[in-house]
């Protein structure tokens, strides 16, 4: 029996679609806060499971017979480490043989704020005695994807990234190696360092944008604090914007940088490029 955390949220989803290709849905549970609201995934045949991060005791029951658990990273960021560790000790005491955790890339290193959580909710899972792998995934291209409509109404792509090279894939691309991870074998131990197999900058993303688009979209590098201001005036929650902020300003020092080629090495294929993802973007 394979679980997954998360199920409800967008890697989850991708995550489901491509296990489903490889075992039977009988045999995926997608462990939710909100069955009521999974109406599509019991659908697939899957089993829709209650599993609250805030409310331990529905865990023991989700992780029932359950052999590998992927734990999706809670999108509570602050709440994090604290859910994780309660879903990594209901998950042991359930008898889970395997659990799969998709952290951050580099989160050991890392100078990004978000990898604290990671980093604890690593060190929780290495200190539990159940046998694990580590999906330190980059960055989602979608991530910048969302920029591009903001960017086409105000004729600039805005960032803080400087000249920093982003190695980000599409977030299939990571629900493809997720699934490949839960399902296969061997893996057992593996701290996977996973990122697009082709870097670029933020000159480079509003370059490409432009041409797609056939308008002039330049990237204008702003500082992390005046980056964080534009968010927050579009409209962005403080917190989120300090987030972003502070991202761009890791990957101005590399953060978001790897050319290991772990992730296409581990789904068989090139990620995708960077080009597909803004295409897609635009035909929305
Ligand atoms: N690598 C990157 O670039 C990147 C970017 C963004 C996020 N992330 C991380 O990757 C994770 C997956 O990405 P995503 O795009 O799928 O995010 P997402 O769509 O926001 O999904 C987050 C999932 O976490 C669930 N969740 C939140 N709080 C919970 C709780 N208290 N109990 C149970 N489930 C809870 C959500 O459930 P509901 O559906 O009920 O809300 C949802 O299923 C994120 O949560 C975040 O940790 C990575």
């Amino acid at each position: 029996m394979f679980a997954l955390t998360g199920a409800s949220g967008q890697l989850g989803r991708l995550v489901i679609d491509n296990l489903l290709t490889k075992v039977a849905p009988s045999r995926v549970a997608a462990a939710v806060r909100r069955p009521d609201k999974a109406a599509d995934l019991a659908a697939l045949g899957v089993q829709v499971r209650l599993a609250d991060y805030d409310r331990p005791e529905t865990l023991a029951d989700a992780f029932a017979g359950v052999e590998r658990l992927l734990l999706i990273s809670s999108s509570e960021v602050g709440k994090r480490a604290s859910q994780h560790r309660a879903v990594i000790a209901a998950a042991k005491r359930a008898g889970v043989k395997l659990i799969v955790y998709t952290s951050l890339l580099h989160a050991d290193a890392s100078p990004l704020g978000l990898a604290g959580e990671h980093k604890e909710s690593e060190a929780a899972l290495t200190a539990s005695g159940v046998p694990f792998v580590i999906l330190r995934n980059g960055w989602y291209t979608e991530n910048y994807a969302a920029s591009i409509a903001p960017a086409l109404a105000h004729g600039a792509f805005i960032g803080a990234a400087a000249d920093g090279r982003i190695s980000s894939a599409a977030r299939a691309d990571y629900a493809e190696a997720a699934a490949a991870v839960l399902a296969g074998e061997s893996h057992a131990g593996r701290i996977y360092e996973l990122a697009g197999d082709t870097s670029y900058t933020l000159s480079d993303f509003a370059a490409e944008l432009s041409r797609q688009s056939g308008k002039s979209i330049p990237y204008k590098n702003l500082t992390e604090e005046d980056y964080k201001a534009a968010l927050v005036g579009a409209g962005l929650p403080e917190i989120f914007a300090a987030l972003y902020a502070d991202s761009d300003a890791g990957a101005a020092k590399g953060a978001l940088f790897d050319d290991g080629r772990q992730l296409s090495a581990l789904i068989g294929r090139p990620t995708t490029p960077l080009a597909t993802v803004i295409a897609a973007t635009l035909k929305k």
